[in-house]
């Protein structure tokens, strides 16, 4: 007998002019939590920041107003481009109503881009260190801390919960440019 064909959907990433990347969304609930329509979300969006080759993807950006982030990439992973390169690899993480709590007053600027502003990038000042706290997939409490790049896009993803994009927290926007146009060494 042949098995059913069970696909996880890859959802279309709302780009900006989407009222909803402009939203801030709400927290969930320990029922909503346990249901399985969130846990295949979930799954839902983990393929579809793999399939848009992203490092973070939030609710808003697969059309949910949900207090829900997902972060992953790998450790210098080959097949980006020398820039994209990141020394620090963090293994798929999903936050359900996450926060976080800047560690010291350290910044840094560094290159962003965002799934939902496709082909463009722009520098960013963001806090180096931070502890992110907030519930796993299964609505188990943690908190960890992160440094770096990590931290970085754990600011991105909590800007998308906010309703505001890299675009809002860039102070100078003539570093803006289509990343198709940067000369790569
Ligand atoms: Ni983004």
């Amino acid at each position: 007998m042949l098995k059913p064909l069970v696909r996880t959907a890859i959802h279309r990433v709302t780009r900006l002019g989407q009222p909803i990347l402009r939203e801030r969304t709400r927290s969930l609930t320990a029922k909503e939590i346990k249901d399985p329509s969130l846990q295949r979300l979930i799954d839902e969006m983990a393929v579809t920041m793999v399939n848009y080759a992203g490092v973070g993807i939030a609710a808003p950006q697969v059309g949910q107003g949900m207090s829900l982030f997902l972060m992953g990439f790998p450790k210098k992973n080959e097949d980006l481009a020398e820039d994209e390169k990141h020394e620090e690899g963090i293994e798929l993480t999903a936050v359900i109503n996450p926060k976080i709590r800047i560690i010291g007053s350290e910044k840094e600027e560094d290159w962003e881009g965002c799934l939902s502003v496709p082909g463009l990038r722009g520098l960013v000042t963001r806090f180096k260190k931070l502890e992110l706290s907030g519930l796993n997939q299964n609505g188990k409490p943690f908190t960890r801390r992160y440094e770096g790049f990590p931290a970085r896009v754990v600011q991105h993803e909590m800007d998308h919960l906010d309703g505001k994009v890299y675009l809002d927290r860039m102070n100078d926007l003539t570093s803006l440019a289509y990343t198709d146009e940067t000369v790569r060494e």
